[in-house]
C-alpha cells in the first residue's frame, strides 16, 4: 500500500496532466460522437395521431418516417433508439436509413435544409439497419438500443431519414418521444420503410406531425480531434419560435457559425441539443429536471468534450412572485447549478453557462407575458449576477445582454420575439449564436481539472 502511494506521489505531476483531459481525448483513435440528439420525453399514447393511438398497440403495423439535421458530418453513423419512457417493450421489425428527397418536403428545396421534414427518400440510398446483427429488436422498457455501424457518409449540416416499422406496435399508455421537433414526421400503415414517398400512399391512414419518436441520437464515426458539445436547456434551446423544417434554432445557427467563422478546433465540434420544452433545473413536470438528466443526456453520451446549461426561466416563472418564495428558489437553484457543474467536471468536461433571458410583458402585464413579476425579475437579475460573476462556469455567454430591450431591460426586445415575451424568432436566435465566443472551444480543448 505504501509502495503504491509512493508511485502515485511520484506520478502526481503526470496524473494532474491526465486529469486535465476528458476521458475520451486520452485516445488517439477514431471514436463515436453524437452529431445529433433529441432528449427523450414521456409521450401519452392517447395524444398520438388518431389511428395510431390505441392503448396497448401504439403505432400498430406502422411506419414512422423522420428526418434529422446533423451537425458534423461523418463517413459512418449509428442510430440510438430510446425506450426510456415506454411502459412496455418497443419492437422494431424493420428500420432503414436513407437520404431524404426534396419532393413534397416542407423544407426548402435547396440549401442546408433541403429535405427536412420530407416524406420522400432517395431510394438508391436506402439501407436496412441491424441491431447486433439482427434486423429486429425488442427494446425493454427503460432501455435503449444502438444500431450497428451504417456505411453511410453524411455531410455536415445535412439531413438523413430514418424509417422505423413496428408490426406489433408498442404496449402501455406511454411511449418515448420528443414532442417539439419543429420537423415534420410521417406516419403510415404497413412496412413503408423502403417506400420512396409516404405522402402518396392511398388508404394507409397517412398522417404527419411535428414530433419525433424513439430516435434519441445519431453518432458519427469521427476523427480523433472531433468531439461534441452537449447543451441542456428548455424551450428556448429546443427551438420554440424557430421555423418548422427551417433548422434555425439558436444551436443550429451557432453550429453554422462555428463552421464558417470558427478556428480549427471549433470547426471540429458537433452540437448535441439536449433541450426540452418547459424544462426546469430542479423539478420534473414537463420532462425530467435538468439536475436529474445530466448522466443520461451528457455523461452517457458519446464524444462529449464540452457541456452547457442554459436553464432556469421555468424555475423562476413557476415560483410565486414573493421574496420568500423567490429567495428559497434562488438558494436551491444556485446549489443545483453547482451540483450539475461538479458532476460534469468530474469527467474533466468544461461547463459553459448562460444568463437567463427576460420573461416579462410590458409593465409586467401577466396577460402579455405569463411569467411577469417584479420580484421574479429582481431574482432573475440576482441569478444572472451569480452566473456572470461566481466563476463556477468555465465560460459564460450573456444571452440576456444580447436580446433584452435596451430601454426596458426587464423585457426582451420585441422585434426578436414571437409575441409571448419569452421565446424568440429566428433573428432573435441569431443573436444568441452571435453572442457566443467561438474561441472557447480551443481554450478548453484540453478539458478542465476534475477538482471543482
Ligand atoms: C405519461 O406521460 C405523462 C405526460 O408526460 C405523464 O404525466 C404520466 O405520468 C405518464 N404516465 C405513465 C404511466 O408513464
Ligand atoms: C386518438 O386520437 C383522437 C384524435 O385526437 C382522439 O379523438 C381519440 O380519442 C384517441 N384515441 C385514444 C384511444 O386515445
Ligand atoms: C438474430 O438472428 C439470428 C439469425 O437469424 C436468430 O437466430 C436470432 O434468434 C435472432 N435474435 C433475436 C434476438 O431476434
Ligand atoms: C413486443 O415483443 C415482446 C417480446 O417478444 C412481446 O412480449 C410483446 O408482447 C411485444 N409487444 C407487442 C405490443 O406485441
Ligand atoms: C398492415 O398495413 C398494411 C397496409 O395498410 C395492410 O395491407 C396489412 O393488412 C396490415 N397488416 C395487419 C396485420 O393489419
Ligand atoms: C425557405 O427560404 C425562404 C427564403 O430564404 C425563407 O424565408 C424560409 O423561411 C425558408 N423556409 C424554410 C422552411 O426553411
Ligand atoms: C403560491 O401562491 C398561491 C396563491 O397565492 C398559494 O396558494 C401557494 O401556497 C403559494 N405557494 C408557495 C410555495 O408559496
Ligand atoms: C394587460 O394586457 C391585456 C392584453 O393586452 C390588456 O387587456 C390589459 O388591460 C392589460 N392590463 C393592464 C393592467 O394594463
Ligand atoms: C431591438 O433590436 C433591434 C434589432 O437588433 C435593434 O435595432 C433595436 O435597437 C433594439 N431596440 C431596443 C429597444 O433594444
Ligand atoms: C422597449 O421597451 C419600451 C418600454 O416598455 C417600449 O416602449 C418599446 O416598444 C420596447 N421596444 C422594443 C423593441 O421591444
Amino acid at each position: 500500500m505504501l509502495f503504491l502511494q509512493q508511485i502515485l506521489t511520484s506520478l502526481s505531476f503526470l496524473s494532474v496532466t491526465l486529469a486535465l483531459s476528458p476521458r475520451w481525448l486520452l485516445s488517439s483513435q477514431q471514436h463515436w460522437t453524437d452529431i445529433w440528439t433529441a432528449t427523450p420525453f414521456s409521450a401519452p399514447v392517447a395524444n398520438l395521431p388518431s389511428g395510431y393511438n390505441d392503448t396497448g398497440a401504439a403505432f400498430f403495423n406502422t411506419t414512422v418516417r423522420q428526418t434529422v439535421h446533423v451537425t458534423l458530418g461523418a463517413p459512418q453513423i449509428r442510430i440510438t433508439l430510446s425506450n426510456n419512457f415506454g411502459n412496455e417493450a418497443l419492437n422494431v421489425t424493420h428500420m432503414t436509413v436513407a437520404y431524404p428527397d426534396i419532393i413534397n418536403g416542407d423544407g426548402n428545396a435547396t440549401g442546408i435544409n433541403s429535405g427536412t421534414g420530407s416524406p420522400s427518400i432517395i431510394t438508391s440510398s436506402i439501407q436496412t439497419v441491424t441491431f447486433s446483427g439482427n434486423e429486429t429488436i425488442s427494446i425493454p422498457n427503460g432501455a435503449l438500443a444502438k444500431t450497428d455501424p451504417v456505411n453511410m457518409p453524411v455531410k455536415s449540416q445535412s439531413q438523413i431519414t430514418i424509417s422505423l416499422y413496428t408490426s406489433t406496435g408498442q404496449g402501455g399508455t406511454n411511449i418515448t418521444g420528443h414532442l417539439s421537433s419543429f420537423t415534420t414526421t410521417w406516419f403510415a400503415n404497413g412496412d413503408q420503410t423502403e417506400n420512396s414517398d409516404i405522402s402518396t400512399l392511398d388508404n394507409n391512414n397517412v398522417k404527419s406531425g411535428q414530433q419525433w419518436y424513439f430516435i434519441s441520437a445519431i453518432e458519427g464515426w469521427v476523427q480523433p480531434q472531433q468531439s461534441s458539445f452537449a447543451i441542456i436547456g428548455d424551450s428556448i434551446t429546443d427551438g420554440v419560435g424557430s421555423t418548422p423544417n427551417g433548422n434555425n434554432r439558436w444551436t443550429d445557427q451557432l453550429f453554422a457559425r462555428m463552421q464558417s467563422n470558427g478556428d480549427d478546433v471549433a470547426k471540429n465540434v458537433a452540437i448535441a441539443n439536449q433541450a426540452w420544452n418547459g424544462n426546469k433545473v430542479l423539478f420534473d413536470g414537463s420532462g425530467a429536471s435538468a439536475i436529474s438528466r445530466v448522466e443520461r443526456d451528457i455523461l452517457a453520451q458519446s464524444g462529449i468534450a464540452y457541456a452547457m446549461v442554459f436553464d432556469g426561466v421555468n424555475d423562476i416563472g413557476h415560483t410565486n412572485d414573493t421574496v420568500e418564495a423567490q429567495q428559497a428558489k434562488y438558494d436551491s437553484l444556485i446549489q443545483g447549478y453547482e451540483q450539475i457543474i461538479t458532476r460534469i467536471h468530474t469527467f474533466g468536461i468544461p461547463v459553459f453557462g448562460a444568463t437567463i433571458t427576460p420573461s416579462n410583458g410590458p409593465d409586467y402585464n401577466v396577460t402579455l407575458g405569463k411569467y411577469s413579476g417584479r420580484v421574479r425579475e429582481q431574482y432573475r437579475q440576482k441569478i444572472n449576477t451569480w452566473i456572470r460573476t461566481s466563476g463556477k462556469y468555465d465560460y459564460v455567454v450573456d444571452f440576456d445582454a444580447a436580446v433584452r430591450n435596451t430601454t426596458a431591460p426587464y423585457q426582451i426586445n420585441s422585434t426578436l420575439g414571437i409575441g409571448d415575451y419569452l421565446h424568440f424568432n429566428p433573428s432573435g436566435y441569431k443573436l444568441f449564436a452571435e453572442a457566443f465566443d467561438l474561441s472557447v472551444f480551443s481554450r478548453f480543448q484540453g478539458g478542465v481539472s476534475e477538482y471543482q
